[in-house]
């Protein structure tokens, strides 16, 4: 009897084709699970890489168009917009500026490519001067929520006003949900959905998105608005705290050092649930593959995969485009 397998190690012994082993996939990734974040800034022609990010660009509205089609054409549902705007200020104006940098460019984008899908990051940190995501008090620097939810709820309405299909913030603020709701229904948009950042972990995985959004806090950090890392029965009441205030789809930033808390998240609610593969883990396989000690296409596809199988349905990276490619090429050579 001891030779004996289980079902399962039978079926991997005799497992001799790709196609058997495809059949006993539990976990698939598509394209269609995809969201792609970019970040346009002011200018023509616009094409600045971001160092700590090999393969990612901060693009004028143009050069951002003609990436959209390229992610479309790959079957790439939708993306996640960020704005690098002119001018900062203490009060945020750039991000709820009707003609602001995120405005503009949802109005290019949607009116080139009506049916990708496009989000708009709701905070303010890239628009203040000192680079926090709310508004701060002059001399105790302390972050003043609920000046800050007004701003908030004024930037989500324009960017819904200037085409955005689903708003989705950042900020982490207390009541943000509720106010964005409130705002958006007082301005006549109803079925504008709320993606929210509901576990956002004040994480040390952010650094290179910080680059290439130009948004460090000039003092302090964010541990006064995002998650402790060492916290899980947090992320479910902040989830919680969400979903009763109105959100629609909510996410778990950011994925990888985090899948514990998709998973738990993922066993809690029923709503569609995100995961934010940020700029510390995109960058991290980068430099493992420029440096030949990883391959990059296995390491990422496994990855995300690892994403989904944790209990994603929505996965936001800046792999997007090579993954949807990747996937292609897989598919054709099977
Ligand atoms: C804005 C925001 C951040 C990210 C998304 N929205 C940075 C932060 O909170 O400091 C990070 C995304 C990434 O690292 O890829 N608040």
């Amino acid at each position: 009897m001891s030779n004996m397998p289980f079902p399962q190690q039978r079926l991997r012994r005799t497992r001799r084709t790709e196609r058997l082993r495809g059949l006993m996939r539990e976990t698939r990734i598509s394209p269609d699970d995809l969201i792609y974040p970019m970040f346009v800034t002011v200018g023509e022609d616009v094409r600045n890489p971001v160092p700590s990010m090999p393969g990612i660009f901060q693009l004028s509205i143009d050069n951002a168009v003609a990436e959209a089609k390229k992610a479309y054409g790959l079957g790439i549902p939708g993306i996640m917009l960020f704005g690098i705007p002119e001018h900062k200020d203490e009060a945020a104006s750039g991000a709820y500026d009707p003609e602001g940098i995120v405005q503009l460019a949802v109005r290019a984008i949607k009116d080139a490519l009506p049916d990708l899908l496009v989000i708009t990051d709701v905070c303010l940190c890239e628009y203040t001067s000192h680079g926090h995501c709310g508004v701060v008090e002059k001399d105790s620097g302390e972050i003043l929520n609920d000046v800050s939810l007004e701003l908030l709820a004024r930037t989500a309405a324009s960017q819904a006003e200037a085409g955005a299909d689903i708003v989705a913030p950042s900020d982490m603020m207390d009541g943000r949900v509720s106010a964005i709701r409130a705002e958006l229904d007082r301005e006549g948009f109803e079925n504008t959905p709320i993606m929210a950042y509901s576990a956002k972990y004040a994480t040390t995985f952010y650094g290179p998105f910080r680059d290439a959004a130009e948004s460090a806090p000039q003092f302090g950090d964010r541990r006064s608005y995002q998650m402790d890392p060492a916290n899980a029965r947090e992320a479910l009441r902040e989830v919680r705290l969400d979903i009763e205030e109105g959100a629609d789809i909510v996410m778990v930033k950011p994925a990888l050092p985090y899948l514990d808390v998709l998973y738990r998240v993922r066993e809690a609610i029923d709503l569609p649930l995100a995961a934010y593969n940020v700029s510390g883990e995109y960058s991290m396989l980068k430099a493992a593959a420029q440096n030949g000690w990883l391959d990059e296409r296995a390491a990422v596809l496994e990855a995300l995969t690892s994403i989904k199988r944790a209990g994603a349905d929505i996965i936001l990276s800046y792999h997007a485009p090579d993954v949807a490619r990747w996937l292609a090429e897989n598919h054709q050579g099977s």
